[in-house]
């Protein structure tokens, strides 16, 4: 059996970005047998930038909702709030002794949003890569599906889980990050130069997936693509065009190859429309199964409250590993 690990922060909106990114591929390796797979709602990570109380909890129940939507089962894997399990703060800890700043200083997230939320650098912005190896070292993780913007939180995961093993031998099983093959990054729409992002200030770049039907079509319409014509795969000088590419293949199921030839002779508009339809169609199952969900709060706690006990249980094996290795007192 692999172990599958990954997270996502309930922060905002769902953005196709997540989706495409990470949540589609959670799917497909929840469907692999061979899989054990833990997927969490990493809200300690969310308060490195400041939440409003009711919204906080309104968007995490939100989140858990649309991850059971999506098609995460919460019988075949775990599926819970990174804050109901406290091993995950108690080893962000111990691992932030064998950190060094330089490393966090490095980190190319930590320094864009220092940039966005200069009034508040708090140390959580900073640590945040540790907490972020705790959460995957904790469950003895084999590979960690995300998008490419988390790749370099995995290596630096990596390294520390490294320098540990090279002091207290093998105490942390090594992971590493797997990116889908189509859309690891999906770009803005208004932007594509830029990744989606769900603070991006423009509503008109990102695609929620909860947005209306006629909404995603507006966006994709508004799409910013190119001077040119054809329409080609070739991110590096028709970004837009080739981000939208990218999200058909995704949504049809089709390769790239094959919609450039479909596509051969159309217009830029016909790709538009073409894609957005295609979303739509995606989403559709998921709209239906979250508006049923959402209203059942009951069942959602249910739930997490489940996975969060079967968290906890592997959780707290990993973490007694390493405080032994360590030598602390055990009673
Ligand atoms: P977060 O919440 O920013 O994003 C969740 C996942 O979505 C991916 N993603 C994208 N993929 C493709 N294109 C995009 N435009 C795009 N935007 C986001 C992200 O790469 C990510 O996989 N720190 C993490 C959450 C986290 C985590 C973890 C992940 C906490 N602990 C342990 C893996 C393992 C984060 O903020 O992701």
């Amino acid at each position: 059996m692999k172990t599958i690990y990954s997270a996502i922060q309930p922060s905002g909106i769902m953005t196709l970005g997540n989706y495409i990114g990470a949540v589609d591929n959670w799917h497909r390796m929840q469907a692999d047998a061979n899989n054990s797979c833990i997927f969490a709602l990493a809200d300690l990570h969310t308060i490195t930038v400041r939440q409003e109380p009711a919204q906080f909890r309104k968007n995490a129940m939100s989140f858990y909702a649309l991850l059971l939507a999506l098609g995460l089962d919460p019988k075949k894997s775990i599926i819970y709030f990174q804050s109901h399990v406290m091993e995950h703060a108690y080893l962000s800890w111990l691992l932030n002794c064998y950190t060094m700043v330089g490393e966090m200083n490095r980190m190319t997230q930590f320094k864009d949003k220092s940039q966005k939320h200069q009034d508040n650098i708090n140390m959580g912005l900073m640590d945040y890569p540790v907490l972020m190896a705790a959460d995957i070292l904790l469950y003895d993780t084999d590979e960690v599906p995300v998008g490419i913007d988390q790749m370099q939180h995995i290596e630096i995961c990596r390294d520390i889980a490294m320098r540990v093993n090279s002091i207290y031998g093998d105490v942390f099983r090594i992971p590493k990050g797997v990116l889908t093959k189509v859309g690891a990054k999906v770009m803005s729409l208004q932007d594509p130069t830029a990744k989606m992002s769900k603070s991006d200030p423009n509503p008109k770049a990102v695609i929620s997936v909860l947005d209306e039907d006629s909404v995603i079509l507006k966006k994709f319409k508004s799409a910013v693509t190119d001077s040119e014509t054809v329409i080609r795969f070739d991110p590096e000088n028709k970004p837009g065009v080739s981000n939208l590419l990218t999200i058909l293949s995704v949504a049809s199921g089709k390769s790239i190859e094959t919609l450039e030839k479909e596509f051969e002779g159309l217009m830029y508009g016909h790709l538009k429309v073409r894609t957005g339809e295609a979303v739509i169609e995606m989403l559709k199952p998921m709209k239906e199964e979250y508006k049923r969900l959402i209203n059942d709060e009951a069942y959602l706690l249910s739930c997490a409250k489940d996975g969060a006990e079967r968290a906890a249980a592997i959780a707290e094996k990993t973490l007694r590993r390493f405080k032994d290795a360590i030598g602390y007192v055990s009673l």
